[in-house]
């Protein structure tokens, strides 16, 4: 039985101080999701982070945003898994549309930097999703399957049941435009198949969570799709009303 998962996306917003604001009020809201067996969690900005975890109930998943595949070196404004477990991070988001649109991150560089999070033990969050264009062109199942097979190419079962996929069909980020529970659960189920078709049994442990303009009124029709187990969050995260109202109409 796979936990549901709902984790926030703050993408560029909250300054630190917002940040420790909205970690000290999640803090029962944390409990009352792991009462429930719900995983609850939030990807700051890299700033945010050391404050979440610190402000935040300990249970809260503290995810970065993105990391560089080396561990150190001449790569201005990046930054690495030892610096992340410095802190305590574990959770890192990967292949975030945003970042594959404005920051060429591709299927590779998403695999070279899940590798390096799998062999520390850490979570990939792997976002996977169609553009506009892809979608109108029929193209979505093409796509996401290229993206899975080339982001986790080589990967062992046992690595991968930690993973978590994202499905964000990028022209329902932000515009209020959501994917049915149709084509979220189409979708979600067929890129379950290529994880079974890739790592046989394990693809039934692997957390898959649907993201795009959810909000607190249509996340449950999401999560009764059989092979959607959570939420990735982004604007209906950022205030802790909103956020609340998520994981209440899940419990
Ligand atoms: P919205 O929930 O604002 O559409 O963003 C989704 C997203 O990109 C989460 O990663």
């Amino acid at each position: 039985m796979r936990r549901k998962l709902l984790l926030g996306n703050w993408k560029m917003n909250k300054t630190s101080a917002e940040a420790k604001e909205f970690a000290l009020a999640s803090r029962d809201l944390v409990n009352l999701a792991h009462q429930n067996n719900i995983d609850i969690g939030v990807a700051p900005t890299y700033l945010s982070l050391a404050t979440v975890k610190e402000n935040a109930d300990p249970k809260m998943i503290v995810a970065a945003q993105n990391v560089h595949f080396m561990d150190h070196g001449a790569y201005t404004g990046e930054i690495s898994v030892p610096m992340l477990q410095e802190f305590g991070i574990d959770w890192v988001l990967i292949g975030h549309s945003e970042r594959r649109a404005y920051d060429n991150e591709t299927n590779q560089k998403c695999h070279d930097k899940m590798a390096v999070l799998l062999a520390n033990n850490m979570v990939p969050v792997y976002c996977v999703g169609e553009t506009l264009a892809q979608f109108e062109a029929g193209q979505t199942k093409e796509v996401v399957s290229s993206q899975i097979r080339e982001g986790l190419a080589d990967f062992t079962p046992e690595q991968v049941k930690r993973l978590v996929v994202a499905y964000e069909p990028v022209w329902s980020i932000g515009t209020g435009k959501n994917a049915s529970t149709e084509i979220a659960q189409d979708v979600c189920g067929y890129i379950r198949s290529i994880l079974r078709e890739l790592f046989g049994e394990v693809a039934e442990e692997i957390r898959i969570l649907y993201g795009g303009s959810v909000k607190p009124e249509n996340i449950k029709a999401y999560l009764s799709c059989p092979d959607i187990d959570g939420g990735l969050v982004g604007g209906a995260s950022l205030k802790i009303d909103s956020y609340s109202g998520l994981l209440t109409n899940i419990l």
